[in-house]
């Protein structure tokens, strides 16, 4: 969550910084600020979006420096106020910063400059860093703002991603990050500093991309990268490989309508070189290096959060089903702190769409510290969780703006589907089953644009129940985490409670819940399990709740029993996910359309969690 922006160069920073901002505003947005350094700081803040920062900053005039820095806020440490959002200042030596993460020692710092005389003016946990490196900065010691920064960055247990700026030193910015992603633009005699690349990439293509614990000090003539103690790193550029057209909305009314959409096209892009029909074969160049190790691996631990989460409930199955190793999926924040048994032969798979889930990137550094082979399923390239892992596999799907998952859900299963199908072929599937699966997986993408030619009426059967307050999502095999993402999409943009089950647990508690005209969602795809799925919905409906059954096309037994069917074509059951999962993206984008929502930036909500 929340979004730095950072500009030093020859060009008015206002401009950029609130143009970044914009770009940024999908990773946070309960209030923004901005800083420009003209002689003096000038510092303006706003809650609410980045707009209402734009019009704050008309009235106010001035801003007309080369040097600032900008933010748009998550919060996690004080109310959503304008005294909380960022920048903040320190109260001696005219410092600013902005920052993303949280300070866990900020308490006790904030007690220890109290004690020193300071006065704070926030409840954030950031100010006491800005007051920490006031406390630090000395310039007749030889403590600059550069090594001010180190200091106090010494001095805090947390995750930072910050950029920092000082009256005293009208030529230099200083960024830092660890746990939170930050890269930095090489322009021409500039540099702009984003949270993500979506902030830079209307500038430059060129990256410094930061590890943990990297400080980089950067002035108008160039930049120095270095640690904590102030040893001097190689700075590691890299090519952005997202252009801008991908970040444009296009004729769409809102991103996750937009990236619904794609998904054919997306998913091409996943399969794209990857699939030997010939030979039965998946060809992933970024895991062969380590074919022999996987394919005698003896476990393969999932971790993830949310969206990705379900889609590595999904690859578990897969993994056992086709490739007969035994898989398990975990939340990646339950997989950190539960101590985690890592023999011989245990492969560890983060799946990311960001690459920064801090839960998910702190999980893969736990199983790398045991002795995992880890591997990365992740969308954004360079992102820390890719970078952290000995292997992986890159979705292709493009960046994903809207809050909610779509794409990189279905891009994320396709993934795992390959990878499943790499490790089958390698060890018990014959070529004939192989290719069989491979020719199925290669239709998924026409298969999905016959599902969406179905929005008009999605779009009816979803205003029927909108005003309903509770769902009910039901699946079986894979498709309970199809469930469980169904009812993800529609809680986090609708504001709707919903839950997702297997279909046999709900008579095991949750058939409580069914009251008359209750909607409830079954996944009904002529699976192994479709008689058993048909006799939970007579349990529902004997209890007045209305379905609303996702089955396949030419299925004439579904329409006597469900309220209302959304047919989707039929595929080989372990990739049905990507096609049943369609339908529930398209009711949770209309029902929240439907209530009158922001679909992009639903409330309380970040597009990348990068706090615990
Ligand atoms: C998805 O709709 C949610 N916004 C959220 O659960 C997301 O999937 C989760 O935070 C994981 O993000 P990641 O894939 O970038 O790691
Ligand atoms: N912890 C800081 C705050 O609450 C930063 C939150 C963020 O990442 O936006 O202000």
């Amino acid at each position: 969550m929340c979004g730095i922006v950072a500009y030093i160069g020859t060009k008015p920073a206002k401009p950029i910084l609130l143009e970044g901002l914009k770009r940024l505003e999908y990773r946070g947005y309960d209030s923004a600020g901005v800083a420009v350094l003209d002689g003096d700081l000038s510092v303006a803040r706003a809650v609410g979006r980045v707009s209402v920062l734009e019009d704050k900053l008309q009235q106010a005039g001035g801003f007309g420096g080369t040097l600032g820095i900008a933010h748009t806020r998550w919060a996690t440490h004080g109310s959503v106020t304008e005294q909380n959002a960022h920048p903040h200042r320190d109260d001696r030596s005219g410092i600013a910063l902005v920052h993303n993460g949280t300070i866990e020692n900020y308490a006790s710092l904030r007690k220890y400059l109290e004690g020193k005389g300071h006065t704070f003016h926030s409840e954030t946990d950031t100010e006491v860093l800005a007051m920490l490196i006031g406390e630090l900065f000395d310039p007749e010691r030889g403590i600059d703002l550069e090594k001010a920064v180190q200091a106090a960055l010494k001095e805090i247990s947390g995750a930072y991603a910050i950029a920092v700026i000082c009256e005293q030193e009208p030529d230099t910015l200083v960024v830092a990050r660890k746990g939170s992603p930050l890269i930095v633009g090489v322009g021409n005699g500039e540099y702009i500093v984003g949270s993500d690349a979506a902030a830079i990439i209307a500038h430059t293509a060129q990256a410094i991309t930061l590890d943990d614990y990297n400080v980089v000090k950067v002035t108008r003539d160039g930049f120095r990268t270095s640690n904590l103690d102030n040893v001097s790193l190689d700075a590691k550029i890299q090519q952005l490989e997202i252009d801008l057209e991908e970040i444009e909305l296009g004729t769409y009314s809102h991103y996750m309508q937009k990236e619904i959409f794609e998904q054919p096209a997306s998913i091409r892009n996943t399969l794209r070189g990857r699939l030997d029909l010939s030979e039965g074969r998946v060809v992933l160049g970024g895991v062969s290096n380590f074919a022999k190790e996987l394919i005698k691996s003896r476990r393969i631990i999932l971790a993830a959060q949310g969206t990705a989460l379900h889609a590595g409930m999904i690859g578990e199955y897969m993994i056992e089903e086709l490739a007969k190793i035994p898989a398990e999926c975990e939340f990646a924040s339950e997989f950190r702190y539960r101590n985690p048994i890592i023999e011989e032969g245990t492969v560890v798979v983060a799946v990311s769409q960001s690459g920064e889930t801090i839960d998910t990137l702190y999980a893969l550094q736990e199983a790398k510290d045991r002795g995992a082979l880890t591997l990365g399923v992740v969308n954004v390239v360079g992102s820390t969780i890719a970078r952290e892992t000995d292997a992986g596999v890159y979705l292709r799907v493009g960046p994903e703006i809207g809050v909610a998952s779509t794409k990189a859900f279905t891009g994320q299963v396709a993934v795992l589907a390959m990878l499943s199908l790499f490790l089958a072929r390698r060890r018990f599937m014959s070529p004939d089953a192989s290719t069989r699966l491979l020719k199925e997986l290669n239709l998924i993408p026409e298969k999905i644009e016959q599902i969406l030619t179905q929005d008009a009426t999605i779009k009816a059967i979803t205003q029927k129940y909108i005003n309903r307050e509770n769902w009910l999502f039901l699946g079986r095999g894979v498709n309970y985490p199809t469930a469980m993402e169904g009812a993800l999409k529609l809680k986090e943009i609708s504001y709707i409670h919903a839950e997702g089950m297997p279909a046999a647990e709900m008579k095991h508690g949750p058939i409580a819940l069914i009251t008359d005209g209750m909607p409830v969602v079954v996944i009904a795809n002529r699976g192994a399990q479709y008689e058993k799925v048909l006799s939970n919905i007579e349990e529902v409906r004997s209890r007045g709740g209305h379905v609303i059954a996702i089955a396949n096309e030419g299925d004439d037994r579904i329409g006597s029993i469900a309220e209302d069917v959304i047919y989707v074509p039929e595929t080989a059951e372990p990739l049905s996910p990507m096609l049943t999962v369609i339908p529930l993206q398209m009711m949770a984008y209309h029902a929240a359309v439907l209530r009158g929502h922001d679909v992009d930036k639903p409330r309380n909500l970040a597009k990348s969690v990068t706090v615990e």
